[in-house]
C-alpha cells in the first residue's frame, strides 16, 4: 500500500459522524474555523486527513469523500469526556483564552490527553509516505508533533495553533507546561495567528526547556524566529489565517442567495436595519456583550425596537461542558429579557436560533444584514468577520469587530470596539447603525481589499513554503 503525501491531522474530520433518532447515520459538515478554513484548500489538492469522527464509540474504515482520503480516529466516551470536553476545552481552552473562565487542571485528563494524542501520531504515522509532509492542527494535539518525530524522523512536520496563544504568565500555570513545549518543538514549523504568540512561545521555549536541563533537555536556545534542538532548527512565525474569499464572494452574488436574503429581509417584517451575530455557542465569543449593548441602547431610546431587527445564529457547541451549559442559560435568558420589554406580538426584536446553517443560507443571511456584529473578548482570528467581508460584494453592511479577535489587526477599517467597554460597543453599533452610506462604502471597500488578496489559500501556501515542502503546491 502506497502512503499519502500531505496528510492533515486534526481533531475532527471535515465531516462528523450524526447518529438519527431512528438508529441511522449520516455525515455532516463540522462545525467550526479550523474546518471551513483547511477543506477548500484541501479537498483541491488530494491529501489525508487523519481526524475523530465526532462521535464516541464508532470505528469507521478509511474512506474516499470528494477526493480527500479520511482516516477515522475512534475515541471511546471515557477519552471523549477526558481528552476532548477536559483537558482541550475545560483546560487548554479556557487557558489559551485569556482565563476568560477559570481553566480546568486535572491530572486524570492529562494522562488521557498524552493517550490520545498518541493514538492520532500512531495513525498519522501509518498512513504517511516515506518524506511526506504532516500538517498538525490546533491545540487538542500539541503533542503529536514531538511523539510523530520519534517514530517517523523522515517526515516533515509542521504544527498550526488555531487559536490564541496566551501570554507567558498564563501558560506558566499549566502543570504540563514543559511537555507541551517540547510537544510542539518535535515540528520543523510552528505557526500561531499573530507574532505576539510566536514570541511567547519562543520565550518559553527558552525558559521551560533551555533552563530546565534536569527535564532532558539540551542545546535549546531561541534567537528570532527559530528555536535551535540539537542539530535540529525550529522555525516559528505568524501566519494569520483566512478564508475562500473568492467562493463565498461567488456564492453571495448568486440569484437564488440574493432571493433568499430578501426573503429573510421579508420574514423579519422588513426592518430598516438587520444586525446579525454568528458565533459558535461559546463564551469566549462576547455575544452576551452585544446583545448587553443592544438591550441598553432600546431602552435609552437610541434604537428603536420597530425599527431594528436582531439575528443571532447561535451554532451548537461543546455541550457537555459546565462553561457552555451555563452560557447557553445566560444568553438565552437575556434575548428573552429583550423580546419582553421591547417585542410585539409577531414581531420579537431578537431572532435567535440556536442551530447550525448551511454555507449558503449564511450567505444569505450575511447578505441581509446592515451590521454584523464581532464582539469576541478573546478570538485567534475569527473568520466570521471576513466571511461577511467577502460576502458584501454590493459593498454595503457595516461591521463592527472586537480588537480582541486576532483578525482585528487585519480588518482596521471596522467599528473596532473593545469588549470590556459596553459604552463604546454601544456608541459603535449607533455609529454602523447610521453610518453614511459613502462612508460605509468607503469602509467596506478596504475591507474586501484586505480579505480578496489575503485568503486561505494564500495563508496555506505560506505556510507550506516557509515548512519547505513542494508536493501539494
Ligand atoms: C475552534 C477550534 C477548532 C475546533 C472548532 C469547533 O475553531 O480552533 O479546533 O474544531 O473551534 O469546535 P469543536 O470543539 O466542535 O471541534
Amino acid at each position: 500500500e502506497q502512503g499519502a503525501e500531505f496528510i492533515v491531522v486534526a481533531n475532527r474530520l471535515p465531516v462528523d459522524l450524526e447518529r438519527l433518532p431512528d438508529g441511522s447515520q449520516r455525515w455532516k459538515h463540522s462545525p467550526g474555523g479550523l474546518v471551513s478554513a483547511l477543506e477548500p484548500f484541501l479537498r483541491s489538492r488530494s491529501g489525508a486527513w487523519v481526524g475523530w469522527p465526532g462521535v464516541a464509540d464508532v470505528a469507521v474504515d478509511p474512506f474516499e469523500e470528494e477526493g480527500l482520503l479520511l482516516h477515522p480516529v475512534a475515541l471511546t466516551n471515557d477519552e471523549v469526556r477526558d481528552y476532548y470536553e477536559g483537558f482541550s476545552n475545560a483546560t487548554l481552552w479556557p487557558l489559551y483564552h485569556d482565563v476568560v473562565a477559570p481553566p480546568v487542571f486535572d491530572r486524570s485528563w492529562w494522562d488521557v490527553y498524552v493517550r490520545v494524542n498518541r493514538r492520532f501520531a500512531d495513525a498519522c504515522a501509518k498512513v504517511a509516505a516515506e518524506g511526506a509532509t504532516v500538517w498538525v492542527q490546533d491545540y487538542q494535539l500539541q503533542l503529536v508533533p514531538a511523539m510523530l518525530r520519534e517514530q517517523r524522523p523522515d517526515l516533515r512536520i509542521g504544527f498550526f495553533l488555531h487559536i490564541p496563544f496566551p501570554p507567558v504568565e498564563l501558560f506558566m500555570q499549566l502543570p504540563w507546561r514543559t511537555e507541551i513545549v517540547r510537544g510542539l518543538l518535535g515540528a520543523d514549523l510552528v505557526g500561531f495567528h499573530r507574532p505576539g504568540g510566536a514570541q511567547n512561545f519562543l520565550w518559553l521555549a527558552r525558559r521551560l526547556v533551555g533552563l530546565e536541563p534536569s527535564r532532558g533537555a539540551v542545546g535549546v536556545r531561541t534567537r528570532p524566529g527559530v528555536v535551535q534542538v540539537g542539530d535540529r532548527t525550529v522555525r516559528v512565525g505568524a501566519f494569520p489565517i483566512s478564508i475562500d474569499s473568492a467562493g463565498l464572494d461567488a456564492l453571495a452574488r448568486r440569484k437564488d442567495v440574493q432571493q433568499r436574503a430578501r426573503q429573510i429581509r421579508a420574514d423579519l417584517g422588513h426592518p430598516e436595519k438587520i444586525l446579525l451575530g454568528v458565533d459558535r455557542l461559546d463564551y469566549t465569543k462576547g455575544i452576551d456583550v452585544r446583545l448587553n449593548a443592544l438591550h441598553e441602547l432600546l431602552a435609552e431610546n437610541r434604537v428603536d425596537p420597530t425599527k431594528v431587527a436582531m439575528v443571532q445564529l447561535a451554532t451548537p457547541s461543546r455541550e457537555r461542558v459546565e462553561h457552555y451549559k451555563q452560557m447557553r442559560g445566560d444568553i438565552e435568558q437575556i434575548v428573552g429579557r429583550i423580546n419582553g420589554e421591547f417585542g410585539r406580538v409577531g414581531n420579537p426584536v431578537v431572532h435567535y436560533l440556536h442551530q447550525s446553517v448551511d454555507r449558503k443560507e449564511l450567505a444569505a443571511f450575511m447578505s441581509a444584514a446592515d451590521v454584523m456584529v464581532v464582539t469576541p473578548v478573546r478570538d485567534g482570528m475569527n473568520l466570521v468577520c471576513k466571511e461577511y467581508v467577502a460576502c458584501r460584494y454590493d459593498l454595503g453592511g457595516a461591521l463592527v469587530l472586537s480588537e480582541f479577535a486576532g483578525a482585528a489587526s487585519e480588518l482596521t477599517s471596522a467599528f473596532l470596539v473593545n469588549p470590556h467597554d459596553l459604552d463604546g460597543v454601544k456608541n459603535a453599533l449607533h455609529a454602523a447603525l447610521t453610518v453614511d452610506p459613502a462612508e460605509g462604502r468607503r469602509r467596506m471597500r478596504a475591507l474586501r481589499r484586505q480579505v480578496l488578496t489575503h485568503d486561505v489559500d494564500r495563508w496555506a501556501r505560506s505556510f507550506l513554503e516557509a515548512l519547505g515542502s513542494q508536493p501539494v503546491l
